[in-house]
Order: C-alpha cells, then sequence, then structure tokens
C-alpha cells in the first residue's frame, strides 16, 4: 500500500523517522551510554577480543559500511576495512580467525555476493556479524550474530529508509564496541543521546521538500551531476550520486571532495553541477575551498549545509540546509535530501520510479 504517497520510494522516504525510531526502539539506555544488542550477547565476549573488522556489503548497504568504517575507526579505535562483495569474494583478503571479525550489511540477506562473503569468513573461522533488514533471511540465519535494522518493508528498488536504519545501526553498535573498549560513558551519552534527537529532525527535513522539489527542477536536464563530500559525509556523495543514477538515469560521479584536483575537475563547467555535502563539522572549511574551485571554472553548487550557515550562501547556488547533530551522524540527516533531489528529478523526467530499468530490488545471482 502507499498509503496515498505516488510512490513507494517517496513513501519510505517519509517513513524514515519511524524507521529510525524502530531501529533504535529499546537499544539504548541514554543515562549509562550503553547500547543493548540483545542479537550479540551471544557473542559479547568473542567481540572483545577483535582487533579488525571487514565490512562487506554491496550498493547502497556498502555505503552505510563505509560511513561505519569512520564511525569505528575514530569512536571504538578499531581498524576496519570496507570491501564490496564481489571483490572480496575473489580477493585474497587476509582474515585472521583470532583478531578478525566480517561484518555484512545488507537490506534483503539474500545479495549471493554478501551472503558468499559470510561463507568465506566462516571457512577461514572468523567471527561473522550481519545488520540484516529481512528477518530470517539467508544472511541473518547463516551469520555467527548480528543486529536488525527493522526499517520494515522496503518496496522501492532503490534503497532509502533501509539506509538510514543501517547507519542508525552501526551508531548502536559503535557504541556498543566503544564501551568494551575505550569510549567513556559522557561519550557514549553524547551518542545515545544525539541519536535519540534524529527521527524529529528527519522530520524537519522532510517538512522542507517543496525546497528540494525547485530545486530538481532547475536541474533535471544536467547529463552529468557530480556529488562531493569529505570524511562522513564522502560515502553521502558516493550515495547521493547512486540515487540519481539509480532513477534518473543520469550520469552521476561521487567523489571525495579532495580527489576534485587529481581528474575530476577538468569535467566541471556551466553545464555540470556539483552537490556539495558540507556540513559545519571538522572539514566545512576544506569543503567551502572545494566549492571555490568548482565556481572559478563556472560550475553551480548545490550545497547541503547546516541550519543557520549563512556564509554559504555566497558561494552556492542553491542551499538545503540540515540541523546540526554529532559529526558522526550527519551523514543520516544529509542523504535525505539527496534521496529527494533524486526522487523529483526522476519525477520531472517521467521515470517509473519504483522499477527502475535494468536493476533489481535484491541480487541473488553473481
Ligand atoms: C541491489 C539493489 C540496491 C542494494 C544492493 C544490495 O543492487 O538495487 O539498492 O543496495 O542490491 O542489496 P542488499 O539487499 O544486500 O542490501
Amino acid at each position: 500500500e502507499k498509503s496515498g504517497f505516488e510512490h513507494f520510494m517517496l513513501k519510505e522516504i517519509f517513513e524514515q523517522p519511524e524507521a529510525i525510531k524502530n531501529s533504535v526502539r529499546g537499544r539504548l539506555i541514554p543515562e549509562s551510554g550503553l547500547a543493548v544488542l540483545g542479537g550479540l550477547e551471544s557473542v559479547e565476549q568473542r567481540l572483545r577480543q577483535v582487533k579488525r573488522i571487514h565490512i562487506v556489503a554491496c550498493g547502497t548497504a556498502f555505503h552505510a559500511g563505509l560511513v561505519g568504517e569512520y564511525m569505528l575507526e575514530e569512536y571504538a579505535g578499531i581498524p576496519v576495512e570496507v570491501c564490496i562483495g564481489s571483490e572480496f569474494r575473489y580477493r585474497k583478503a587476509v582474515l585472521d580467525p583470532k583478531d578478525d571479525a566480517v561484518l555484512v550489511i545488507s537490506q534483503s540477506g539474500e545479495t549471493a555476493d554478501s551472503l558468499a562473503a559470510v561463507r568465506e569468513a566462516k571457512e577461514k573461522g572468523v567471527l561473522t556479524l550481519g545488520i540484516v533488514n529481512v528477518v530470517g533471511s539467508t544472511i541473518a540465519q547463516e551469520t555467527d550474530a548480528g543486529v536488525y535494522t527493522h526499517a520494515g518493508p522496503e518496496i522501492g528498488v532503490a534503497s532509502t529508509k533501509v539506509f538510514v536504519s543501517q547507519l542508525a545501526v552501526l551508531a548502536l553498535f559503535i557504541i556498543f564496541l566503544g564501551r568494551q573498549r575505550q569510549m567513556s560513558v559522557v561519550v557514549g551519552k553524547r551518542i545515545a543521546e544525539a541519536l535519540l534527537a534524529i527521527p524529529k529532525q528527519v522530520q524537519s527535513i522532510l517538512e522542507q521538500d517543496s525546497v528540494t522539489k525547485l530545486i530538481a527542477q532547475k536541474y533535471f536536464k544536467s547529463k552529468d551531476v557530480f556529488f562531493l563530500g569529505r570524511k562522513y559525509n564522502f560515502p553521502i556523495a558516493l550515495e547521493g550520486a547512486l540515487k540519481l543514477k539509480e532513477i534518473s538515469y543520469i550520469h552521476a560521479e561521487g567523489y571525495a571532495s579532495g580527489e576534485l584536483k587529481h581528474g575530476p575537475l577538468a569535467v566541471i563547467d556551466e553545464l555540470v553541477p556539483s552537490v556539495v555535502v558540507c556540513p559545519q563539522d571538522s572539514v566545512y572549511e576544506k569543503n567551502i575551498s572545494n566549492i571555490e574551485e568548482i565556481r572559478a571554472r563556472h560550475g553551480k553548487i548545490v550545497a547541503i549545509a547546516t541550519h543557520g550557515d549563512e556564509e554559504i550562501k555566497q558561494v552556492a547556488d542553491d542551499v538545503i540546509y540540515i540541523p546540526k547533530t554529532l559529526e558522526m551522524l550527519t551523514p543520516i540527516l544529509s542523504a535525505i535530501p539527496l534521496q529527494l533531489l533524486s526522487y523529483h528529478v526522476a519525477l520531472a523526467l517521467g521515470h517509473d520510479i519504483d522499477k527502475p530499468r535494468n536493476i533489481a530490488k535484491t541480487a541473488t545471482v553473481e
């Protein structure tokens, strides 16, 4: 049921505050800065010994994994490698059964390449964990332990609400692992409180949908679009480009802002807009310099910025504001306008949004 929405994708975008609430519900003790993850209880002691985590996933879930890498390294002090499922299975990854764990992230729990990673890791005696949406799916069953996202069924081929739920669950996972290690109660509390405030903040972004729609109408005829971001929002640039490609069929590329000068700048001109994810975080100034580089080549800029940032208006052609949160949680907020942007562009182009050409919701074959 589309419950009055024109497409499942739009419905699922608007369900995100609820999806995140469902992912977090009952899993936090904010006053103690702790996360309670029943699905990890059986491996709690083994998790204390883990010295390295390999995150394996495909598509949108891979982008969630990249955000997880930044979170885990910063807050839990655990070295992380993130690998695409189809690469992991053929790469000769060095896995240590004593120190390593493989964490597979998957909406469906059935993606062939991600499942192959679980089997490969198990064969090598490595602890396997899952962050999965579909209860009882193959990956959920075959991993040693895991956490369900509980985002509810996702029908639209382009993943939206499950992506933000994966990020919310990763934040819980980081509190869980971090508090087993060097994370203080104060930091645990800070993340927990910020996470609990996220659903309302997502709601406030959804309420500005009309702004995103106008911007989409301005740019929907573009043939190429860049998405740029740094640190926690580099994966969001990749995800923004993927969303646009998937449903609008426009050529879009996601890049780390700092890589611009190593090639992509050559493509920029007045016909190639860039969507720059630049909240006021630890890399804000760096992003602003990248925006200047684009402007010098007459490229148009759509900025995703923090509420109250007036300065950005001087360098960007269009601005979509998101509320302030902890830097590690900004991806949950910055992903939303990019989903809406893609949706409205695809709508303006008249595409079949819930069933884009050539791609399937679940890739159960290689
Ligand atoms: C397909 C879907 C993507 C999804 C990817 C991974 O390609 O079209 O939206 O991100 O599979 O799927 P999974 O179910 O493992 O998250």
